[in-house]
């Protein structure tokens, strides 16, 4: 099967968060697979350039239709980690990628529907003519209208999309300008309820609606995520939709790249381990100690890696910090956001803890570092108040670093509590707990801190069922390929 993948995202080379990962490691799995992948990104000024091979212009004087003129694009090809990517790189006053960071401007919906467009011209204009067209998330929602409304009138009649939502809160709304830009004109026949028209402002359009409406498959990154966005207000408004399109729509827990992710051969950890032979982890663990300036004492390493966004929890990850290091345990946080205001207040934070030794505060982005953190800690705190899937939690099992999380999303179909869970025993690889309030989170923590503390062996057990069990994208290429299967033109 041929399969473009459409995203904004892609690890390593411009990763906000699991987009990335979930880009990367579907296409390699399908790959492995013996399926032909290539991935369409825009060309940020901010891609991590030392991660891309060979990069050349594969395609010049792309000519991308935009408010009824054109704007010329280059295509780039480059190697990105063995996956095959092009580049789009618009020259234009709009500037649309080159402004040092992935999203966040005021026009994101004119800059990533430009991508749309650009994305569908570029296959169009250069004979690619792919089974399936991947999209994910709003950025991205307009392929599949495009696709429908336009190119497939123009030759691409055997295209079918699939579309991935990640994040249902993000849903790239904007005015009908955005319908003018793209060539889609028009505005009465997408100003309805079954096309692109908001659910809550009916002056706006959803790109993300658009996306769900237009594709011929539509899924989410857990089979528990899927459940609640039909039937809990996590639906963020798209509910009705959900409901129109229910025949095509489910749930498919994302996987880890077990390559990428591997304690036994990880380029930058300080030792290497399996669920055999643990001493590596001890390693990993003091060199973690040493690097954040943490005393070295018989006491368990509590860790949070993640973006500092609401949706994580973050009243919830700051009480975890001063309950740990009240309680006898060290904790440590790599995380950074778009939000000034968020930054702020977590540097301010790590200032005022600055001199305590069995914390330390990391606030930033950085892929070395959340590796070291990953195989270094024992335990992961992952408190959402939504979580669609959640790759940290996985990435915790694979490190034998064991998750303490909230009972949400994909966290429901990945971590199962040792003490209270309807799965085997043998299953059971962490700490769940059900309420948004300190006490809940403080309950699950204690027995994690017990445990580690009164009964190492059995901790250790924990971490080994964690690091036994598979999360790699076997499982889930297998579901992806059969939906392609079902929806590719016969
Ligand atoms: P989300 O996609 O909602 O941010 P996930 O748990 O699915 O959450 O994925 C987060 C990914 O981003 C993981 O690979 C995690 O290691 C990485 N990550 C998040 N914040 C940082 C950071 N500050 N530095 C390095 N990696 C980070
Ligand atoms: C989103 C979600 C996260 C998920 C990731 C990859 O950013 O917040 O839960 O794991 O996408 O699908």
């Amino acid at each position: 099967m041929y399969v473009v993948v459409v995203a904004s995202e892609c690890a390593p080379v411009a990763k906000v968060g699991g987009l990335a990962d979930v880009v990367f490691g579907l296409s390699r799995e399908l790959e492995i697979r013996g399926n032909a992948v290539e991935i369409i990104l825009p060309k940020y000024d901010c891609l991590w350039y030392d991660q891309i091979w060979g990069l050349t212009v594969a395609y010049e004087n792309l000519w991308v239709p935009w408010h009824g003129g054109a704007i010329r694009c280059t295509v780039f090809f480059g190697f990105v980690h063995g996956r095959k990517c092009f580049f789009i790189d618009p020259h234009s006053d709009d500037n649309f990628f080159n402004r040092g960071i992935f999203y966040g401007h005021y026009d994101d919906p004119e800059r990533f529907a430009f991508f749309c467009r650009a994305a569908l011209e570029f296959m169009y204009k250069s004979d690619k003519r792919p089974d399936v067209i991947h999209c994910h998330d709003w950025q991205t929602g307009l392929v599949p209208v495009l696709l429908y409304e336009i190119y497939q009138h123009i030759g691409m009649g055997h295209q079918r999309a699939c579309y991935t939502i990640h994040n249902f809160r993000h849903q790239g709304t904007c005015g009908e300008d955005v319908l003018w830009g793209t060539g889609l004109g028009d505005p009465g026949r997408y100003f309805v309820q079954e096309r692109l028209q908001d659910t809550f402002n009916l002056l706006a359009i959803n790109m993300m609606k658009g996306g769900i409406v237009y594709s011929n498959a539509v899924t989410t990154v857990s089979p528990r995520h899927a459940w609640e966005v039909r039937n809990t207000d996590l639906d963020c408004g798209l509910g009705g939709t959900l409901y129109t399109h229910r025949d095509k729509f489910s749930g498919v827990l994302n996987g880890l790249d077990y390559e990428q992710w591997n304690p036994e051969t990880d380029p930058w950890i300080a030792g290497h381990f399996t669920a055999e032979d643990m001493a590596g982890k001890a390693e990993a663990k003091r060199a973690l100690r040493e690097r954040f300036f943490l005393r070295d004492a018989d006491v368990p390493l509590v860790s949070y890696v993640g973006r500092l966004d609401s949706q994580k929890g973050m009243h919830l990850v700051r009480h975890a910090l001063f309950y740990c290091i009240e309680n006898g345990a060290q904790f440590v946080l790599l995380g950074s956001s778009p939000e000034p205001d968020t930054q702020a207040h977590f540097r301010h934070l790590k200032g005022q803890l600055n001199d305590n030794p069995d914390c330390h505060l990391e606030i930033g982005f950085s892929e070395q570092l959340a590796h070291q953190i990953y195989a270094g800690a024992d335990m992961i705190v992952v408190p959402s108040m939504y979580e669609p899937c959640g790759l940290t939690q996985m990435i915790g099992l694979r490190y034998g670093t064991v998750p303490v999380v909230r009972s949400v999303g994909g966290l429901v179909d990945t971590v199962f509590d040792v003490d209270n869970s309807d799965r085997p025993k043998a299953e059971r690889n962490g700490f769940v707990f059900d309420d948004v309030d300190f006490a809940a989170i403080e309950s699950a923590l204690a027995r994690a801190l017990k445990l580690w503390r009164d009964k190492p062996k059995a901790f250790a057990k924990l971490a080994a069922t964690g690091m036994a069990q598979d999360y790699s994208w076997n499982v889930a290429g297998e579901h992806y390929l059969d939906i392609y299967e079902r929806i590719r033109a016969k």
